[in-house]
């Protein structure tokens, strides 16, 4: 059956979905979470389209799961403005607040964030075409990652509740929070990756604005509630509306202290600039990458065509950290391509919720066109799809295509393409793909296949210098999220990890005291009368 066939044949009609996958209602989002209340919107809104399409009698269309309001510049600085109201110069009420308090209220927030799985997971498969299973991992792994905040919370503060001594001087240092943060994060990972920045940024003590990202903005709507329930008046105020309207207007006010997004370098880019006083502005970006596999003659081929399948395809190759170039040597290519071309045949491809499918919908609309861009931009300089089906593309659908003989004349070569394509460069010497990784404008990761043990530690030392993390033989991710994960160049400022981010969101703050018997007796005072949150020596357990 021809491509095109296959994905007709995926067209459902609604009420063939099964009942636990089915939004049902829609979600018609007319209120937003800004000063601590959910305020009414009687404004333009947005219609949210799947990329699933769904069978009706005029034919087969995406389906419409909600939508949401479109506010305005007026809107977004009235929510900053109670984000600095409720940091209040770092006097408010949640900047100044116990940590174990802050916890606390971080605490309930999962409670109740629990009770909304089901439509928060439905929400991601639909508007992103993530397979059930994974939308149900991406939410189980972000209440993992907020326990494992606050456990890493505990043990910084459990380290910083004695006083350091040194030369005449006691001093008891802390992190304190950095003012108002602005977030917004991914659309292939709409809820994990805005919320390993939110909570950190939060449970520091900062205040937030926040925005949904373009695709991937319904699923925080169940969540808002939660929010306001749960954090005081102004901690967390949300922003909804087109991207380019509201966010440069916040940028301009000066008023913004921390930056974070996860998305591309030149939106992060042109965002900084327009901040009044770019120095006071910390940046937390996990930005654009084109990780490369290099598999060497001494690799174990079998290993390394299974691992970039997966790095390679896994959410249709809609990961940051996917591997987007493959160089492999000249001697033992054939062999890995013919792999390749096995493990492609075997892909399943098909609605979100049915079992071992792993390639879905694409949720960009123009992706297809690009994707298909690509390809032709590639055969047009030489390179050939090797497997079958490659290159098609269906309304949302774009068949993973392995391309190959690819060389730098070729878009694909240099662009992250953020989609099912695996490009396949043959090398002779390995200066080559060493030379790629230092020529690239990315920095994030790599991975080295090869069993030779001399052979990698070569590899290893200049790679450590040019990326942030070095996989041997093994596909690139971000997990195990305790690791630092970060990038150079265009692809990450500042480092995440459980750890990291709460490093990222604060900064090293002392009280420090000359010890005169005065002094001495000041201090004991202050700690015993339990009066300031900061100056304490109580132990959280
Ligand atoms: O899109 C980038 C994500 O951080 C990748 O995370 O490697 O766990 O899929 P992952």
């Amino acid at each position: 059956m021809q491509f095109q066939e296959q994905v007709s044949a995926l067209a459902i009609a609604y009420n063939e979905i099964p009942n636990n996958y089915l939004i049902d209602p829609i979600v018609e989002q007319r209120e937003y979470l800004s000063d601590g209340a959910m305020i009414q919107w009687a404004g333009p809104t947005h219609d949210v389209y799947s990329p699933i399409h769904v069978k009706t009698n005029d034919g087969v269309h995406p389906f419409k799961i909600g939508s949401y309001p479109i506010c305005t510049e007026k809107e977004a600085l009235i929510a900053l403005d109670a984000a600095r109201a409720a940091y209040n110069d770092g006097r408010g009420e949640w900047p100044t607040m116990s940590i174990s308090n802050r916890i606390k209220c971080v605490e309930n927030f999962i409670k109740a964030m629990l009770t909304k799985k089901d439509l928060v997971v439905n929400l991601i498969m639909w508007e992103i075409g993530k397979t059930h299973a994974d939308s149900v991992k991406e939410f189980d792994r972000t209440v993992e990652y907020i326990y494992l905040t606050i456990d890493a919370l505990k043990d910084i503060d459990r380290n910083s509740s004695k006083f350091t001594i040194e030369q005449g001087i006691a001093a008891q240092i802390r992190r304190s929070p950095l003012g108002v943060v602005l977030c917004m994060g991914p659309f292939n990972y709409p809820l994990n990756e805005t919320f390993t920045t939110l909570i950190p940024a939060i449970i520091m003590g900062n205040t937030l604005l926040f925005k949904p990202p373009k695709h991937g903005t319904l699923l925080h709507y169940p969540l808002l509630e939660a929010f306001k329930n749960c954090f005081p008046k102004g901690v967390v105020n949300t922003i909804y509306g087109r991207g380019n309207a509201i966010v440069p207007p916040l940028m301009k006010t000066g008023k913004i202290d921390v930056l974070t997004l996860i998305g591309s370098s030149k939106v992060a880019n042109d965002l900084k600039k327009l901040h009044p006083k770019v120095n006071r502005l910390r940046a937390i970006l996990g930005l654009d990458a084109k990780n490369a596999a290099i598999v060497t003659k001494n690799a174990n081929i079998q290993l390394a065509a299974k691992e970039i399948m997966l790095g390679a395809l896994s959410f249709n190759g809609q990961r940051c950290t996917a591997i987007k170039i493959v160089f492999a040597h000249h001697s033992i290519v054939d062999e890995l391509n013919n792999l390749l071309i096995k493990a492609f045949k075997e892909l399943q491809f098909g609605l979100p919720w049915e079992k071992n499918v792993t390639i879905t919908a694409l949720p960009e609309p123009n992706k297809p066109a690009y994707l298909n861009d690509l390809v032709n931009d590639a055969k047009k300089h030489g390179a050939n799809i090797l497997n079958e089906h490659g290159g098609f593309a269906e309304g949302s659908f774009f068949h993973p295509t392995l391309l190959y003989p690819v060389n730098k004349q070729m878009r694909v070569y240099h662009e992250e393409q953020f989609g099912p394509i695996v490009p396949v460069v043959a090398y002779e010497d390995i200066e080559e793909p060493i030379h790629y990784v230092i020529e690239s404008t990315h920095g994030q990761q790599v991975s080295i296949f090869s069993n030779n043990p001399d052979e990698i530690s070569l590899l290893i030392d200049p790679l450590v210098n040019q990326v942030s993390r070095v996989n041997i033989n093994s596909q690139c991710q971000r997990g195990p999220d305790a690791f630092p994960f970060t990038g150079r160049k265009d692809s990450a400022e500042g480092t995440l990890s459980v750890v990291d981010a709460l490093r990222s969101f604060s900064i090293r703050t002392l009280v420090a005291v000359k010890l005169t018997d005065e002094n001495k007796t000041i201090i004991n005072e202050i700690i015993s009368a339990d009066n300031s949150n900061f100056l304490s020596t109580k132990y959280i357990f």
